[in-house]
């Protein structure tokens, strides 16, 4: 696969997604669906889209006990996803797990990517909630370096770590970068923002949108334009 815009799907049930898919036609743009579509709709919702011929980046962020992140990535891997992924917190076992859980029988499986710390966290919450007291940079890159030697396939982090990642984990290790508006867009809730020219040129793999489509008056025509920034 090579670089694509994925549009992160935030709706709240399946009506007012299939209906905005809708106004795509033949172009199937990647996918991402998250927790309150897939909690509220359930695994059809998926089955769904890829039978309207998207890909799907399943952004359901698995934290648990090895054995139960297994089972669960083999019923995911199941619904013939594309991307899928993880909590690198959860230690290399869990990702090694997960690996094993997504692989099916002749061999294939989605992308798996590992959540570093999520952008939400900050450095003080990061050392007063969890007691990591390593500067930010250093605990995003290592948790990267633990994804790539359990064999994952990438992380999901801001465009602004891009490049070190790909320095540290190789070319090929996938970087997935939310955070990215138009110039002199509305950055909304996002704090640190790229444009889709800027996460090209910064190295990013993908690039998750939201709002900039979603919210936007044409949505086809801000998909089409980030398409052309971003990859053409
Ligand atoms: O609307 P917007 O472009 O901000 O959407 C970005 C998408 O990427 C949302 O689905 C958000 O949950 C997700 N995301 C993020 N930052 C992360 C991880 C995921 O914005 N670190």
């Amino acid at each position: 696969m090579g670089k694509d815009v994925i549009i992160a799907c935030d709706f709240a049930g399946r009506s007012q997604t299939v209906e905005f898919l809708g106004r795509f036609g033949a172009k199937k743009p990647f996918v991402k669906i998250g927790m309150e579509l897939f909690y509220s709709e359930g695994p059809s919702i998926v089955r769904e889209i890829k039978e309207m011929g998207h890909r799907v980046f399943l952004d359901l962020k698995l934290h648990d006990i090895p054995n139960t992140v297994k089972k669960a990535m083999a019923v995911l891997s199941g619904l013939n996803i594309d991307i899928c992924n993880v909590h690198a917190a959860g230690t290399t076992a869990m990702m090694t797990a997960a690996l094993e859980g997504l692989t099916r029988p002749d061999g294939t499986r989605p992308l798996l990517i590992a959540v570093t710390q999520l952008t939400s966290t900050d450095q003080a919450s990061m050392e007063r909630d969890l007691l990591i007291r390593e500067p930010m940079e250093d605990v995003v890159m290592h948790y990267a370096e633990t994804a790539k030697n359990a064999g994952l396939d990438g992380v999901v982090c801001s465009p602004q770590e891009s490049a070190a990642v790909h320095s540290r984990c190789g070319k090929n290790f996938l970087t997935v970068t939310p955070g990215v508006r138009f110039a002199g867009g509305d950055a909304g809730d996002q704090r640190r923002v790229m444009t889709p020219a800027a996460a090209k040129l910064a190295g990013s793999d993908y690039i998750v949108v939201g709002r900039p489509i979603t919210a936007a008056a044409d949505p086809e025509e801000a998909y089409l334009r980030c398409v052309e920034d971003f990859v053409g």
